[in-house]
């Protein structure tokens, strides 16, 4: 057994993101996003779900903050829905949009916690989406809009700002493999709106930084994974580290480096896409930003797959126990993930934006009992120590979620929250994990 004991300055939190949760999608004025659409197209999303309802986090956030309150969370990171504020993307402001988030944030700092606040976690107006979406650089000047109005508005209140979540996702998830809106396919498109995304991101910092908002922090939250490889083979390696390249160095290298790695720009042109930089994009995309969010969920033993078209990198199955979403729980993972980062972007700090575990355990005599979600946190929170021991800067850790939500294009078919949500009652129970967390808060210690 080993005790496992964190620093006591390292900050907690729990995550959520406006579409998942909040509901209220026809109230208050609020326009309709990519995700309206997407999940109203039949066949998109499992069992036809929506985020219409969700968990009415808009009209139930005081019960919520009172619930990450209990918790105990230094930070609650949240998203702001684009279309609340802009109803059509740009242009007219929706005040009631704005007043809703006053109220939530105001509530938080009321009871301690910390509003962490992510600009974009992939609800993008349908007005721009009609226009071109992310693929039209015009949507880079919209955000940069929409992120400096959210500045100026609650810079006195917020501090810690994200401005794009997963830009993976954004880009190929949602562009090229299709599974998230706005579902298109095409692989140039997808390579364009990953490098509109960032400058997007760099743009942002710029104002951020014109506005000059007082102990302000700006960061960006990535995805990761870990590929380990299956042999000593070269194709295995290569494989290895171009899907780890795919998802955290295409990323990372311009944010850090203001380059693309050039073994992808390869790659991807041999697939038939380019990536198109205006002049000045690079220098803008390097702005410096003053943490690095990072999200990991899992990672696997991998090798080369022959025929096997844009990803080429398949994953072995050594055994490892899954989440209920089928995803391997790879520790270890995480751990070089984080060292891998570490030793190549050099010392920004990091928060761990996010980090969870999908369990479909139910309601039994009003408690429920998410064994599983316990052991992947614990096993999880062991490996970030290993990592902070060995020198990554990591100063918080933030997990997905504070509540069961609408999870993608898995509706609410999958579990991720601390907090049960009853779907029909909108009932929230807390869950075992959810006490578990409370305790390592407060104790910053527990045995694995
Ligand atoms: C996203 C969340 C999502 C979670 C679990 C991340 O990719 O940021 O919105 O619910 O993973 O899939």
């Amino acid at each position: 057994m080993a005790i496992i004991q964190l620093p006591q300055d390292l900050k907690f939190g729990v995550a959520t993101a406006a579409y998942q949760i909040e509901g209220a999608a026809n109230e208050d004025g609020r326009g309709q996003s990519i995700w309206d659409t997407f999940s109203k197209t039949p066949g998109k999303v499992d069992n036809g779900d929506n985020g219409d309802i969700a968990c009415d986090s808009y009209h139930r956030y005081e019960e919520d903050v009172q619930l990450i309150k209990e918790l105990g969370t230094d930070m609650y990171r949240f998203s702001v829905s684009w279309p609340r504020i802009f109803p059509n993307g740009t242009g007219e402001v929706n005040q009631k949009g704005l007043d809703y988030y006053h109220k939530l944030v105001d509530a938080l700092i009321q009871n301690d916690i910390e509003p962490m606040c992510t600009l974009y976690h992939w609800d993008l107006p349908q007005a721009l989406q009609d226009k071109g979406g992310w693929a039209n650089r015009d949507t880079i000047e919209a955000f940069v809009q929409y992120a400096e109005l959210m500045f100026q508005e609650f810079g006195g209140k917020i501090k810690k700002w994200i401005t794009i979540n997963e830009p993976w996702c954004v880009s190929f998830l949602s562009n090229y493999i299709g599974e998230h809106a706005p579902g298109h396919t095409d692989l140039q498109l997808a390579v364009d709106v990953s490098h509109h995304l960032l400058v997007a991101h760099g743009k942002a910092v710029k104002a951020f930084r014109r506005l000059g908002i007082e102990n302000g922090e700006i960061g960006i939250a990535p995805n990761s994974t870990w590929k380990e490889p299956f042999s000593t083979e070269q194709e295995d390696k290569d494989a290895c580290q171009r899907e780890i390249g795919f998802i955290i160095d295409w990323f990372f290298e311009p944010l850090f480096k203001g380059q693309y790695p050039d073994y992808l720009v390869e790659w991807y042109k041999q697939k038939g896409a380019t990536v198109h930089i205006a002049e000045g994009d690079m220098k803008l995309i390097q702005e410096p930003i003053d943490f690095v969010g990072i999200n990991y969920y899992d990672g696997s033993v991998a090798r080369y797959k022959k025929n096997s078209g844009l990803f080429d990198c398949e994953m072995i199955d050594m055994g490892y126990n899954r989440t209920d979403i089928g995803w391997p729980i790879y520790p270890e993972g995480f751990y070089k993930m984080l060292t891998y980062v570490h030793n190549k972007y050099g010392d920004t700090p990091i928060y761990i934006t996010e980090n969870g575990a999908c369990y479909n355990d139910d309601v039994h005599n009003n408690e429920v009992n998410d064994i599983g979600r316990i052991n992947y946190l614990k096993t999880h929170i062991a490996a970030l120590q290993r990592a902070m021991d060995s020198g990554v800067p990591v100063k918080g850790y933030i997990c997905w979620s504070l509540l069961d939500n609408f999870e993608w294009a898995k509706g609410y078919t999958m579990r991720f929250g601390l907090v049960h949500i009853n779907y029909r009652t909108l009932e929230r129970t807390p869950k075992d994990s959810y006490y578990w967390y409370q305790k390592i808060i407060q104790n910053k210690w527990y045995e694995l």
